[in-house]
């Protein structure tokens, strides 16, 4: 069987043929970076324009990769939560109409699920559940116990901003470039990670598994600009300087990623850490985390780096569902919040 997958959930828009035996047959993103980057951030409306102009030929360059027509497919799956509503609306409507179309299954993703089904496609055909599953993306900070890739309870999440959030934030306070984990791990290299003493949230609180990262940004932006201020557009930092707060900054964010995974497995008595999304990109994270799991006698899957930040290969988790009769009917529709149990 082939299944073509959809996401647009946020500012990538990505579309992936899977087989039903998990072989990717086509897989193409079209990134948004550049339209977002003077804003340092995304913007909700220009993304779902965005997504409106590409969805067709990116479905259009991902059919032509596997040399296939849409009478090839046999479902169609798509991200409907959580995300943008407008920019997942796009991807939606797309799969209806080919659904209708070529009457056959709609599919539906949990964007978030699908970050940690990176892990199991990448471990494959070795098992990843039941494990602990980290997400850390540019919207989502949140530990998952994941029972089985239907089965997925929230533990704790961010209270504020999500770690990726946190990474463009201070990028642009630095004056590094859109999207900011990748400048500021390239700025860190040569920086102190002790430079500056950062805070690190709820770090001795094992029960509390949440995040946040608010506080911490607050105090990148006091080292730039001394206490209590705020306004700090004429300070011009040194690059040795930038380094450091880069150093310091990335370093206060993998300390809490490391301690709040571990507490998670404690909890849960599971032996198995599974992390995605695009911090998991993080080269000094990655560093860190296989350390703390050698040390801790857990077993790690972190998504591998291209499967990190939004793509359509990660949708192969709707295979899943299609194999447990899960399909949707054409009424179904996007929801943009988190939802915390169930099989969405
Ligand atoms: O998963 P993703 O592509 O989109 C969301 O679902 O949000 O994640 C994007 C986020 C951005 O905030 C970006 O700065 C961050 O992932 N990111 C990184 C790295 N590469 C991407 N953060 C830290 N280090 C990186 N190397
Ligand atoms: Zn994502």
């Amino acid at each position: 069987m082939n299944i073509l997958t959809l996401e647009t959930s946020c500012d990538e828009t990505a579309a992936a043929i899977i087989t039903d035996r998990l072989e990717v047959r086509a897989s193409v993103v079209a990134s948004q970076d550049e339209l977002h980057k003077r804003f340092g951030g995304v913007v909700p409306e220009i993304a779902s324009r965005a997504h409106l102009q590409r969805i067709l030929p990116v479905i259009h360059e991902t059919l032509q990769q596997a040399g296939m027509s849409l009478d090839d497919l046999d479902a169609v799956a798509v991200a409907n939560t959580p995300g943008l509503a407008g920019s997942l609306l796009v991807g939606l409507v797309a799969a209806k109409a080919i659904c209708v179309a070529q009457n056959i299954p709609l599919l539906a993703v949990n964007h978030l699920q699908a970050h940690i089904y990176a892990c199991r496609l990448a471990a494959a055909p070795q098992e990843v559940f039941p494990c602990v599953g980290l997400i850390i993306s540019g919207g989502h900070t949140s530990l998952y116990r994941c029972l089985g890739p239907l089965d997925f309870e929230m533990l704790g999440a961010t209270i504020d901003d999500a770690a990726g959030e946190a990474f463009d934030k201070v990028a642009m306070m630095l004056g590094l470039p859109y999207p900011g984990g990748p400048s500021i791990q390239k700025a860190a290299a040569s920086g102190n990670p002790k430079a500056h003493a950062f805070p690190r949230s709820f770090i001795r609180d094992d029960q509390r598994l949440d995040f946040s990262f608010s506080g911490l940004k607050t105090a990148v932006r006091y080292s730039i600009a001394g206490p209590g201020r705020t306004d700090f557009t004429s300070i011009d930092l040194k690059p040795q300087q930038v380094a450091d707060l880069a150093a310091s900054f990335q370093e206060a964010v993998v300390d809490v990623l490391v301690d709040k995974a571990l507490a998670a497995l404690r909890k849960t008595e599971l032996h198995m850490l599974c992390v995605g999304g695009g911090v998991a990109a993080n080269a000094r994270l990655r560093k860190r985390l296989q350390s703390a799991a050698d040390d801790a006698g857990v077993q790690l899957h972190i998504a591998p780096l291209r499967l990190c930040t939004d793509n359509a290969v990660m949708g192969a988790i709707a295979i899943e569902r299609l194999n447990a009769g899960l399909t949707e009917s054409l009424d179904l529709d996007v929801y943009p919040g988190v939802i915390r149990r169930g099989p969405r």
